[in-house]
C-alpha cells in the first residue's frame, strides 16, 4: 500500500541534549505518526472521562520511541490511538503521511498487517492456531515465499527463547510469558515499519525479558520504529526518546541517544560507564517529571 520509508542513517541518531519542553523537536528520520489535537473522552457511568487533551505527538522513523507516565495516564489508550485500533474522539493522525483518521476499516486493515507490528497486554494469539502457525499467519498474508517466512518465524522464536518444543503447541497450553513472547515473535514476522508494544516485558522473567528487547533493540537497528509503553526502568533505557504522559498531555520528553550494541555494553570499562551515565540521564528526567 505505502512503501516502506528507508532505513535511517545511524550517523543521524547521536545523542541529543535533554529537553524537558513538550514541544521539544526529536530525533532521527522523517515523522512516521503524528497526531493533531488527539483527544480521547471516555464514558465512564455517564461521567465524560477526558484521558487524552488535545494531544500534539511527533513518532518519527526509525526511533525507539518509550512513553512512559503515572498507571492511568492514559499511555495504553495513546497506543492503541497511534496503532489505528482506536478512534479518537476528536484531532486527527496521519501514518507515513497519509492520514488515517476516516479511513475505511478494510484499508486500516491493509495498512496494519503491512506496516504494523502490534505487542498488547490483551491481544496476544489466535487459539486455534499452533505457536508456529500463530508467528506464519501474518507473515503468510503478505507473502508467498513459505520457506522464507517459516525461516524467519523460526528464527524470531529462537531469538525470543521459545524452545522448539513449544512450537507445535495451542496458547492456551503455554504459560502467560511464552505466550507474550510468541506474540513478540508474531508482531517481528513482517518487518514491520513500526511496532507497538506495551508493556512488551510486563509477564517476563529477567532473561526473557532481556532475549524480548533485545529482539526489539535488534529490529529497532535494522531502521524499524519501535513505540514502546513500559513502567520498567531497563526496559526504557532502550529508548533513544522518553515521553512522559500525565494529565492528558505530554509533560515532558528526553533523548538518549542510541542503544548501544550488546558488545559495546558489555565491553570494559567503557560500555559499562556509557550505560551508567544513560540509566543517570533517564533518573534525573523521570525525578524532574515526578515518577
Ligand atoms: N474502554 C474504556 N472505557 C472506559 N474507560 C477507559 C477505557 N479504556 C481506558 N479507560 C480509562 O482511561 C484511563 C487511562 O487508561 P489507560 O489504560 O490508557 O492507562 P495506562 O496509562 O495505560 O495505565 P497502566 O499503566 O495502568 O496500564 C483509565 O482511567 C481507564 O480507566
Ligand atoms: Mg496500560
Amino acid at each position: 500500500m505505502f512503501s516502506k520509508p528507508k532505513p535511517h542513517d545511524p550517523a543521524a541518531q547521536q545523542p541529543k541534549p535533554q529537553s524537558t519542553s513538550p514541544a521539544a523537536a526529536a530525533s532521527t528520520g522523517a515523522p512516521v505518526l503524528v497526531t493533531t489535537n488527539l483527544s480521547k473522552t471516555f464514558s465512564n457511568g455517564g461521567i465524560q472521562q477526558h484521558v487524552l487533551k488535545n494531544l500534539d505527538l511527533d513518532i518519527y522513523a526509525g526511533d525507539f520511541t518509550v512513553i512512559m507516565g503515572p498507571s492511568g495516564a492514559g499511555k495504553s489508550t495513546l497506543l492503541y490511538a497511534l496503532a489505528g485500533m482506536d478512534t479518537p474522539s476528536l484531532g486527527s493522525l496521519s501514518f507515513m503521511g497519509h492520514e488515517i483518521t476516516g479511513m475505511s476499516s478494510d484499508a486500516l486493515a491493509v495498512l496494519r498487517r503491512e506496516h504494523c507490528g502490534f505487542v498488547f497486554q490483551k491481544i496476544y494469539l489466535l487459539d486455534n492456531m499452533s505457536v508456529l502457525d500463530n508467528v506464519l499467519a501474518p507473515g503468510l498474508l503478505v507473502s508467498k515465499d513459505r520457506k522464507a517466512v517459516t525461516a524467519r518465524a523460526k528464527q524470531l522464536l529462537t531469538q525470543v527463547n521459545l524452545a522448539q518444543s513449544l512450537w507445535g503447541k495451542f496458547p492456551a497450553q503455554l504459560s502467560g510469558g511464552e505466550a507474550q513472547r510468541a506474540a513478540i515473535a508474531r508482531a517481528l514476522v513482517n518487518h514491520p515499519t513500526v511496532v507497538f508494544a506495551d508493556e512488551p516485558t510486563g509477564a517476563l522473567n529477567s532473561a526473557n525479558g532481556q532475549a524480548v528487547l533485545d529482539a526489539l533493540s535488534e529490529v529497532n537497528a535494522a531502521g524499524q520504529s519501535i513505540v514502546m509503553v513500559t513502567h520498567d526502568i531497563h526496559s526504557a533505557l532502550r529508548g533513544n526518546r522518553i515521553i512522559y504522559l500525565a494529565d492528558g498531555g505530554i509533560r515532558g520528553e528526553c533523548q538518549l541517544g542510541t542503544y548501544p550494541t550488546a558488545g559495546a555494553v558489555q565491553s570494559q570499562p567503557a560500555g559499562q560507564q556509557a550505560m551508567a551515565s544513560r540509566r543517570q540521564q533517564l533518573d534525573v528526567f523521570l525525578t524532574q517529571m515526578g515518577w
